[in-house]
């Protein structure tokens, strides 16, 4: 990673956190434009005819409402009411979709008994739908936690699933513990991982954070090769896409054995040419108007994002340059979206 990427990433993610930017930045007609590129919509009818669009490709879906860090038990009720209904809209629509959810908006600030609660309603409720709870992993500050709920949940409900992130020094011996858990064979979504860390914690060279993805990812395949639960890789990067399928055949590992799993917007192309060869694919959508903090992270895994949030500043100059306007999409992987 150049100095350059390495301080923009960690502006980004201080943005990400900073409250002043957080309460106005939103409201820029500029920056509203560009998030279009990464969510369909606020609205969950947005991201629902998403999905929709994705069955119809041969895709699957993940959809999570935005928001974290909720401050009262009420706030995590109301989105654990609010996930309930999204599950039963799911299953009305017959889509083939999952929730993912973050454990902060579950009420993880207020304890981890309050989020565990939550998980536990949410697990019953999904599985009255044949569903399954994804649990998505934040900052490090809440990696045990999470991984204590999740654990204690999952031995209640085997359609809880969690994500462990490949950037943090720790997870090797974490998915060591979770892959031998026999008795309730676990659903892990490896990342690569998307907030600030320390270098004690985390490996700062994106050489490392690949390494290290590609090492897990390898221990997740033999796992996969002796039957475990449901093992996700959620990544854009193709060259690990491409090592994965290779390392997967060489086990003797059908393309059903495990998923691949990406983020709307991103490598739109890959995702259907995966689908197309057989590979289980799902795109996770995000919706819902608290998009600031996960905006500045996607903007942070890529800083050359930043050029598509200025074009939109001068959207008149970027309409009466077509060719400019079709690079860009190019470049997004994502011609269908909306601008
Ligand atoms: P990498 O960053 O190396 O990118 C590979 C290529 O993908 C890039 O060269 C570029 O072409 C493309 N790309 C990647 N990010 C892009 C972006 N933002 N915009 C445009 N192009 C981009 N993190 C976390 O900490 N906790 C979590 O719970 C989750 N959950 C999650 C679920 C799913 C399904 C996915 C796909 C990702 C997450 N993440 C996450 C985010 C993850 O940690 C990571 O930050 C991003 O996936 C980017 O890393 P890649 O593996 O794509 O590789």
């Amino acid at each position: 990673m150049s100095l350059l990427h390495s301080a923009l990433r960690s502006g980004l993610l201080w943005a990400s956190t900073n409250p002043t930017l957080k309460a106005r930045l939103p409201r820029a007609a500029f920056v509203r434009r560009a998030v279009s590129r990464f969510m369909p919509g606020e609205s969950l009818e947005d991201a629902l005819a998403a999905c929709e669009a994705l069955r119809v490709r041969g895709i699957g879906s993940v959809v999570t409402l935005l928001g974290e860090n909720v401050t009262t038990a009420d706030e995590a009720r109301a989105v654990v009411t609010h996930y309930a209904g999204v599950l039963e809209e799911i299953a009305r629509r017959g889509l083939d979709t999952e929730i993912s959810v973050k454990p902060t908006h579950l009420g993880l600030d207020l304890g981890a008994a309050n989020a565990r609660r939550s998980l536990d309603d949410l697990a019953a409720c999904a599985a009255a739908h044949d569903s399954i709870v994804w649990i998505d992993m934040e900052g490090s500050a809440s990696t045990q936690s999470t991984l204590d709920v999740y654990r204690a949940a999952h031995a209640a409900h085997a359609n809880t699933g969690v994500c462990v992130q490949a950037y943090l020094r720790r997870t090797g011996v974490d998915l060591e513990r979770l892959l031998a858990d026999d008795a309730h064979p676990p659903h892990v979504r490896l990342v690569k991982g998307a907030y600030a860390e320390p270098p004690a914690l985390a490996f700062e060279k994106k050489a490392e954070v690949d390494a290290s993805f590609m090492a897990l990812a390898a221990r997740m395949l033999d796992a996969a090769a002796t039957g475990a639960g449901r093992l996700i890789f959620g990544t854009h990067d193709s060259v690990a896409i491409q090592a994965i399928g290779e390392a997967a055949a060489a086990r003797g590992l059908s393309r059903t054995a495990f998923e691949f799993h990406m983020l709307y917007g991103i490598q739109r192309e890959e995702q259907q040419r995966l689908a197309a060869e057989g590979y289980r694919v799902k795109v996770l959508i995000s919706y819902g108007s608290a998009w600031f903090p996960w905006y500045m992270r996607r903007l942070a895994e890529r800083p050359a994002n930043l050029a598509f949030v200025l074009r939109n500043l001068f959207p008149r100059a970027a309409r009466l340059d077509p060719r400019a306007a079709a690079v860009n999409n190019r470049r997004a992987g994502n011609p269908e979206t909306r601008r």
